[in-house]
């Protein structure tokens, strides 16, 4: 599928085994979900653009590239994304951060809107969508189409887990975004829960149950 990324790289992939124990916990979770939001953004960042500019050397005056362009914007979708905000931050620390609110109603599995606030000029910039679970692709869905309506065009969403059923939905929805997948699972079980997964990715960054 044209603009879906599946990461093959095995310290991704050995963090992401560490995840999905159910005996990892709230501490170390949150650092594997930081570190392995590093390490995706290292490849959802590869295309950012740059600009040839001039500096002074100890040697010589050289040209040489820097990233160009208005700062990127990192909006996690909340509560869950945040967990991978520093990881962009940690690669970009001049990121501007915005906020997408959802929580996904238990029973329809519908994602609902309570915050939502984004850097000014977002048209202007790349935006760097987070969230670690790709579900049914409600919640993706509904924040990419909040960035569109405030004017994001050219945006990246990152989760860390994705269902084959959620990542169907969001391409179809917006084919014009890339899409960087950490692991693509088997399946949703009738509660909307990836199989094998790692849980309630929000419960389990924040400890909470
Ligand atoms: C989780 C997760 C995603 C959403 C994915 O959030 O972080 O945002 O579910 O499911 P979907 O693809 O079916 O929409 P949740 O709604 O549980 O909120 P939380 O992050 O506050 O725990
Ligand atoms: N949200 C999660 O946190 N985990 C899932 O498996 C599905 C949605």
């Amino acid at each position: 599928m044209k603009n879906v990324y599946i990461m093959d790289h095995p310290l991704i992939k050995h963090k992401i085994s560490m995840l999905r124990d159910k005996n990892t916990g709230t501490n170390e979770f949150r650092k594997l979900v930081e570190e392995i939001g590093i390490l995706m953004g290292y490849e959802a960042l590869r295309d950012l653009p740059t600009e040839e500019v001039e500096i002074e050397t100890p040697i010589e005056t050289c040209k040489t590239p820097m990233i160009s362009g208005k700062k990127l914007a990192v909006i996690p979708v909340l509560r869950a994304g945040l967990g991978m905000v520093n990881s962009i931050l940690t690669l970009v620390p001049s990121a501007k951060v915005g906020h997408v609110g959802l929580y996904r109603d238990p029973v329809t599995h519908e994602p609902h809107e309570y915050y939502c606030k984004l850097p000014e000029s977002i048209d202007e910039r790349i935006s760097v969508i987070v969230d670690p679970m790709l579900a049914t692709g409600g919640s993706a869905e509904a924040a990419i189409d909040f960035v569109k309506k405030q004017g994001g065009k050219n945006i990246k969403f990152m989760c860390i887990i994705a269902a084959p059923e959620g990542l169907k939905r969001l391409h179809e929805a917006h084919p014009d975004v890339q899409i960087y997948c950490g692991s693509l699972d088997r399946e949703l079980n009738e509660n909307a829960y990836i199989c094998p997964g790692l849980g309630d990715a929000g419960d389990r960054i924040f400890g909470t149950k």
